[in-house]
């Protein structure tokens, strides 16, 4: 919020509320753009097996031989989880790790940031079965945030309970996470 209310304050986001964000001044927001990816990473929304089957004629898989006809599928949550890419801590919700110390974060590695960002494309799927519409989602979330935060506040009803969630089917469905919103008084 407070980076949106300064990128408003200083005309990188325009001040009316008749206009919406544009999706190149969105990725010009580090801190959004690092919620966006933690999001992802976090609770990655697509979590199905996605399997695919090798060729009748066998592949190789990472230096792995796989027979023909079998059938190979990811665990999303275990890429994004990966304690080698995410330690000490892949089960936190913690934006901080996309930003480079020298801009605030708390990644001292430019390499690590690129490594994680090439991990977290696989969010969308990779190669000719990759997400058809990746370019749509990718600008909902850069509008729809900073759209939600300029107007509202919202704060968790029962923060002291855990969020239980809604159960998986290949999507992830959420309830039970019931939140105040309060309209915000617009500094314009
Ligand atoms: C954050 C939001 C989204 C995520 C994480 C996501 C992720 C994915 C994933 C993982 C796949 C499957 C890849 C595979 O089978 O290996 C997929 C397929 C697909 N997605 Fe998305 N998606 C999102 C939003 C959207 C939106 C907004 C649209 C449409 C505007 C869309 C359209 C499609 C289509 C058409 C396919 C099938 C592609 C094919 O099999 O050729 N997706 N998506």
């Amino acid at each position: 919020m407070a980076e949106i209310d300064a990128a408003v304050a200083d005309g990188r986001i325009p001040a009316s509320l008749d206009q919406v964000i544009s999706d190149a001044a969105a990725r010009e927001l580090p801190y959004l753009q690092a919620c966006i990816k933690e999001g992802l990473r976090w609770l990655p929304p697509i979590a199905g097996m996605l399997p695919k089957k090798t060729p009748p004629q066998s592949d190789t898989i990472n230096g792995h031989f796989v027979p023909g006809g079998v059938t190979v599928s990811w665990c999303v949550k275990g890429i994004h989880h990966n304690p080698a890419l995410y330690g000490p801590d892949p089960q936190a919700y913690r934006p901080d790790r996309w930003i480079h110390t020298s801009t605030g974060g708390d990644e001292p590695s430019e390499e690590k940031i690129a490594t994680i960002e090439r991990n977290n494309d696989l969010i969308f799927g990779h190669g000719k079965y990759s997400c058809l519409g990746k370019s749509v989602a990718v600008i909902e979330l850069n509008k729809v945030f900073v759209e939600l935060l300029r107007r509202f506040e919202f704060s968790l009803m029962k923060p002291e309970e855990e969020w239980r969630g809604g159960g998986c089917f290949g999507i992830f469905l959420q309830k039970g996470l019931w939140v105040t919103v309060r309209k915000r008084e617009l500094k314009v």
